[in-house]
């Protein structure tokens, strides 16, 4: 089968391309009004180090979008070898432009630079990525802040295509501060969506099968092609499939894209699924626009 051509589910096929096309108009609406009411567009700026393939095509996927939102974007690029104290300053002088509403380093970075430190050193009320201490901090208390963009999507996709969350249980695959994580602080806070019973599962979970085929919603983020197969699914549930690997094949790219989900198995007896490509990606970076509109909102009160 071609990427992005499953349809053959037995359920719903939820569309994150659709539905990012539909919320990227919502957006560009809304910065057609500030921009003829005379304020200037929000503004992102990306961080770029190194050469890594996804991590490029990842920015331009961002680039895209800020373009087709009316959002005006930088892109800055370092060679690896830029050092930590000259990232650093780099982030400081963002965070002091009053023209820049939103700052994304992106991931990874290399070795001899602390992800930490630099994640750390953005201003909390720029850091659209929400990977601040502060932003993580109010996404665990349930204050409002910058929902990181992964989750935010997600949630967003569930909202659209009005799944049921309430009461129901939601099986986590992964723990990783970008995704695994929040999304099950998401899944578990009293609102809609939300107001799951939250099982977060992780490379040590014993019997992984027993707890995904328990799942209402079952959400992977794990990194691992077709990991999740339709034995581990129950019937009727939504699955949400967050992995993007890059697997070597005979085309011109080199290679194709495949989730963390073997679709076709999963799609005979799942009640609602995110195809890969098509799906939590495209509205990762709808969760980063809205985060962007959000910050210049914020600073433009
Ligand atoms: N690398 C993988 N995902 C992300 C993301 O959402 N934001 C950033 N900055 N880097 C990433």
């Amino acid at each position: 089968m071609s990427e992005g051509m499953h349809q053959n589910t037995n359920g719903m096929l939820l569309n994150g391309k659709e539905q990012s096309d539909i919320i990227k108009g919502e957006i560009a609406t809304q910065v057609s009004e500030i921009v003829s009411s005379g304020k200037r567009a929000p503004h992102l700026a990306a961080i770029l180090v190194g050469e890594d393939g996804a991590s490029k095509t990842y920015v331009k996927n961002k680039e895209l979008a800020c373009q087709k939102v009316g959002f005006t974007s930088t892109l800055l690029r370092y060679d690896a070898t830029i050092t930590e104290e000259e990232l650093l300053n780099k982030i400081e002088e963002i965070n002091n432009d009053d023209e820049i509403d939103g700052l994304i380093v992106q991931l990874p970075l290399p070795s001899h630079i602390s992800e930490n430190k630099v994640t750390q050193a953005i201003n909390p009320a720029k850091d659209v990525d929400g990977f601040h201490d502060v932003n993580v901090g109010k996404l665990t208390k349930g204050e409002d802040t910058f929902i990181s963009a992964t989750p935010y999507g997600i949630i967003q996709l569930l909202d659209r295509y009005k799944i049921e969350t309430s009461g129901k249980h939601c099986v986590v695959v992964g723990r990783s501060n970008i995704v695994g994580r929040p999304m099950s602080i998401l899944m578990s806070r009293a609102d809609n969506p939300g107001n799951c019973t939250v099982t977060l599962c992780h490379s040590r979970t014993k019997n992984l099968a027993d707890f995904t085929r328990m799942a209402d919603i079952l959400i992977v983020a794990l990194g691992r092609a077709e990991f999740v197969t339709g034995d581990m699914v129950k019937p009727g549930a939504t699955v949400i499939d967050v992995g993007i690997t890059r697997v070597p094949a005979d085309n011109e790219r080199g290679y194709v894209l495949r989730g963390d989900v073997e679709f076709d198995s999963c799609a005979a007896v799942a009640g609602a699924i995110t195809p890969v490509p098509g799906g939590v990606g495209p509205m990762t970076i709808i969760g980063l626009m809205q985060n962007t509109l959000k910050s210049y909102q914020l600073r433009h009160a």
